[in-house]
């Protein structure tokens, strides 16, 4: 029973519709941190290198599929008759599997790969068949009771529906996180009843069940309650937002990135920033982005996915960054947007710049060269180069294929290339 060895597995429920949403999507796809809440789920649980990880999906499911891709295993719940039944429906995935299963709610966005691990090794250690992750709440409304026997031990779950006035003020409550002995889960499911208030098949139920047979059915406490909070309603959403948010600054801190105020700048969890980099207020950073060490960005900055920023480089107030690299020294500080652009080294653009990257039909490259100086209020429409070293006058508009050469000066609308006096005088000596 103590095996370290034994094979472990996790089965996440993602299946049900999320009423309280009051979406057209199903609840575990809705964002926190620019992530479908059980894609943060996933992310933590491939941290485990488990042997196989299955997703039980019913409501949306082919939006749920199709989001979260190819590397999983799915199980389909036809209808969604409660989370045991959903455990029921992955059943066959685990034929032949006689090792240790996480049981994830796929509504539990902030859990981390460390706790899963302290889980399992409390199970195993324990040599327990049923451990459940639990945490105590002031408030414990709407979740799962935890009611222990006099002797102390795990007895039942109770859900706040069934719940009697003396198991309400119960504070340590069901996260929804187990680890189960498998071969003791599957053959406990499909014992389980649904007479109770919402007429469903409880997973919790297998706890009271397994408990009554004197296996061993234990809790771990979790302090951080923060961690397992789990996600009903837009309000919960807002508040998973904010204590993710907290934690993707805590830890761009620690790797040593100055952020002027956490509260009020939105970093999402796949976003990477190097040393020395100072982030200022309403800042929203999106989806996969890139900045370098001692970049400056914001106040008030969007990038979005597909930045990249090498070290040194600027981006300030009103500038919208989208699938664009801005090379080292770099800055664009006011009122721009940059799209499907590769910028060079040491380029200024000028307050007030846009690429034009969309003639309505698709999207093109513009691309800027070292040392370039955009004027204000310059339009480059794409596809278009500015070669290395070139200027753009205030207002200019360069037009899409007319590339500007290196070391050229353009003004005007359309823009065309300002000949220096000198340039002049040796075409006219040449009678050219
Ligand atoms: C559940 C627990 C409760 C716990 C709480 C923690 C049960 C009966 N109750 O309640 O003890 O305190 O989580 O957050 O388990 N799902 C399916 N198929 C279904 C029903 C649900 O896949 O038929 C999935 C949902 O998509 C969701 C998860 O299971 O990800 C939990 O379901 P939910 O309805 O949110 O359960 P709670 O009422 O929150
Ligand atoms: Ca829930």
């Amino acid at each position: 029973m103590h095996d370290k060895s034994r094979e472990a597995a996790c089965l996440v429920l993602a299946a049900g519709e999320g009423t309280r949403m009051k979406s057209a999507h199903p609840k575990v796809l809705h964002e926190i941190g620019g992530k479908p809440m059980v894609g943060h789920i996933l992310k933590e649980v491939e941290k485990l290198g488990l042997r196989k990880v299955v997703v039980v999906v019913g409501h949306g499911e082919s939006e749920v599929r199709e989001r979260l891709g190819d590397g999983y295993e799915y199980a389909e719940q036809k209808e969604q008759l409660g989370t045991g039944h959903a455990v029921m429906a992955a059943r066959e995935k685990f034929i032949g599997f006689g090792g240790d299963l996480f049981v994830v709610s796929g509504d539990v966005p902030l859990l981390r790969a460390e706790t899963l691990k302290a889980l399992i090794e409390k199970h195993r250690g324990e040599g327990l068949v049923c451990t459940i992750l639990t945490c105590r709440l002031k408030d414990p409304t709407g979740y799962g009771r935890i009611i222990r026997r006099s002797s102390g031990r795990v007895w039942k779950i109770v859900e706040e529906k069934d719940s009697s006035l003396y198991e309400k003020v119960v504070e340590e409550v069901n996260t929804g996180v187990y680890c189960f002995d498998s071969t003791a889960l599957f053959n406990t499911v499909s014992r389980l009843r649904n007479k109770n208030e919402q007429g469903e098949y409880y997973l919790t139920d297998v706890v009271k069940l397994l408990s009554a047979a004197n296996a061993g059915v234990d809790s771990l406490l979790l302090e951080d309650a923060g961690e397992v909070m789990g996600i009903n309603s837009r309000v919960d959403l807002a508040r998973a937002q904010k204590v993710l948010q907290n934690r993707i600054a805590i830890r761009h801190m620690e790797n040593g990135v100055t952020i002027v105020d956490p509260a009020n700048t939105y970093i999402d969890s796949e976003v990477e920033i190097g040393r020395d980099t100072v982030i200022f207020p309403f800042t929203v950073i999106e989806g996969k982005v890139t900045i370098g060490a001692g970049c400056e960005v914001g106040p008030f900055s969007h990038l979005r996915t597909g930045t990249v920023l090498e070290d040194g480089a600027e981006v300030g107030n009103f500038v919208e960054v989208k699938k664009t690299s801005i090379g080292s020294g770099s800055k664009a500080k006011h009122l721009s947007y940059l799209g499907d652009a590769t910028i060079g080294r040491k380029v200024n653009i000028g307050a007030g710049t846009i690429t034009a990257n969309y003639d309505g039909v698709k999207k093109h490259p513009t691309i800027i060269e070292d040392g370039v100086s955009i004027g204000s209020g310059t339009t480059l429409v794409a596809p278009v180069r500015v070669g290395e070293g070139a200027v753009t006058g205030a207002g200019s508009v360069v037009t899409r294929g007319r590339d500007v050469p290196p070391r050229a000066t353009v003004v005007g609308i359309p823009a065309r290339e300002l000949k220096r006096k000198n340039e002049k005088k040796n075409k006219e000596d040449t009678g050219r």
